[in-house]
């Protein structure tokens, strides 16, 4: 098993950093410097420039680090109050259900901020092609989010080959099991009435152990791979500080080295897990590249354990301050799904993704020129009172509560879905059943991302 994260042969290593084979040190560090102007530096200068002529962007894509949905509501109501699609300085701003459904749905919007210039001729597109990297990073083709038809569809047909509802079905079991085997570990801890992290302790642990067996990923691994996540997970975030993105993307290539290992070793000793049966599938007339494979296989692991600890871990602080609706589960076990896809509309872990017009079009009425950008932000889509009678209430018995757009829609709709709102749901379910009296205490913390929105700790007393 490949428990060691290595560089691969030929790597050169200089004060513990990985420098790519055969790049000299000024041309990665420059290449760098683009990645980061092109992603962050030059998209936060327009924001804030345009944030003091009183444009909104700038308070929900670069509202603090740490920020709660809950406080990012005002805004969607203001935004909302200015129409379906919000002009800022940067791009548009959706927050209408129906018309974030028409862009993600719509095959006139595609991801990636250079995806209009397909011919690759513009400066941004070549400065883009030129600093691209090898390296895995869940934004940058061939990842699953950042590509189209008909790579696109050719990657997620081969994903869902082997990642179906049947697969997810059978885990069910297995879940509960993992899930149990935390919770006696916290019932250890609290045992001498010490408070416990929820976080760490459980809503963290359970994702990662979980798609860790489906991927065939040793779970001796898997709190190097939660630290590795949460240098990652920033890689959604725009505008991110020069110093904060040099840390993300070290994350990332530590990632991408331990990737490019686990996968040879599963090329040579394939397991009964998902990930050999993609290793295997790469010889089965539908080859994937070593690169594609890396990609695909890194946005799902990684995917899979860094959004769904912030629907347990939302849904632990929804559900105890609203002990009514914690009632109503109590007396209706079988609302526990929906109450599950209720949590992922109130407070979801994606705050919002974003699609680039690559020809003319109309939106809401409006012309949307070729290269617009449009932010599709989910979280007001599942606030908008059009669709969610109440919207700001939560509500465990709401019969479309899983209308909600958490997961998306069209082409990239979760991939894992099915397997998060099983998570979700038994996570929450059993936790809530062997600690009912479960009291949150002391300061509650926020993850510093600002697209994937959760707790980075949560301390609770159990009995
Ligand atoms: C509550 C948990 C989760 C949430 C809220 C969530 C949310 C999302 C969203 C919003 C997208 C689409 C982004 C876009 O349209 O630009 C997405 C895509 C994706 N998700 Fe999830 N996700 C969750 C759990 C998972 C899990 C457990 C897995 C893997 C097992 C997973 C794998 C993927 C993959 C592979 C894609 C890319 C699909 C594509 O582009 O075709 N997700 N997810």
């Amino acid at each position: 098993m490949p428990l060691k994260i290595t560089p691969p042969a030929g790597t050169r290593t200089i004060a513990g950093r990985t420098l790519g084979r055969g790049l000299g040190a000024v041309e990665r560090t420059a290449k760098q410097g683009v990645r980061w102007a092109l992603g962050h530096g030059i998209p936060r200068t327009v924001i804030i420039r345009s944030s003091r002529k009183g444009d909104l962007q700038g308070d929900l894509i670069l509202s603090g680090p740490g920020s709660h949905t809950f406080d990012l509501v005002d805004l969607f109501e203001e935004l909302r109050s200015r129409g379906p699609l919000y002009r800022g300085g940067f791009s548009h701003v959706a927050t209408d259900h129906e018309v974030i459904k028409e862009v993600l749905t719509s095959n006139d919007f595609v991801t990636g901020f250079f995806a209009p210039d397909e011919s690759g001729t513009g400066v941004l597109s070549r400065a883009a092609m030129w600093s691209a990297t090898d390296v895995f990073a869940p934004l940058q083709p061939p990842s699953l989010l950042a590509t189209e038809p008909p790579e696109h569809t050719r990657y997620r047909k081969l994903v869902t080959r082997v990642f179906t509802v049947r697969a997810v079905e059978r885990l069910r079991a297995r879940t509960e099991e993992i899930a149990r085997e935390l919770l006696d570990d916290l019932e250890k801890k609290a045992a001498s009435g010490a408070d416990v992290d929820l976080v760490s302790g459980y809503c963290g642990l359970l994702p990662i152990t979980v798609i860790s067996e489906v991927l065939g990923v040793p779970v001796e691994l898997r709190e190097r791979m939660l630290e590795l996540g949460k240098g990652a997970a920033l890689s959604l975030d725009i505008g991110l500080e020069w110093r904060t993105f040099r840390e993300m993307e070290s994350s990332l290539e530590a990632f991408d080295t331990w990737l490019r290992g686990h996968l040879e070793y599963l090329a040579e000793h394939p397991g009964d897990d998902l990930l050999s049966q993609l290793v295997a599938l790469r010889d089965d007339g539908d080859r994937l590249s070593e690169k594609e494979l890396r990609s695909v296989a890194g946005l799902v692991f990684a995917a899979g354990f860094e959004t769904t600890v912030n629907l347990i871990g939302n849904g632990i602080a929804l559900l105890h301050d609203n002990p009514e609706q914690l009632a109503v589960l109590k007396a209706q076990p079988d609302l526990w799904s929906n109450a599950s896809d209720e949590i992922l509309r109130l407070d979801p872990p994606v705050l919002l993704t974003g699609r680039v017009a690559r020809r003319d079009s109309t939106i809401a009425g409006q012309p949307i020129p070729r290269g617009t950008i449009i932010n599709t932000v989910l979280a007001a889509a599942n606030r908008d009172p059009a669709v969610f009678t109440d919207p700001d209430t939560f509500d465990v018995t709401r019969e479309n509560a899983r209308d909600h757009l958490s997961f998306s829609s069209g082409r990239h709709f979760c991939l894992g879905a099915a397997l998060a709102r099983m998570e979700g749901e038994i996570g929450l379910r059993l936790l809530f059943e062997r600690f009912p009296d479960l009291k949150i205490v002391g300061e509650r913390k926020r993850h510093p991302t600002r697209i994937l929105r959760g707790y980075s700790q949560l301390r609770a007393r159990l009995s």
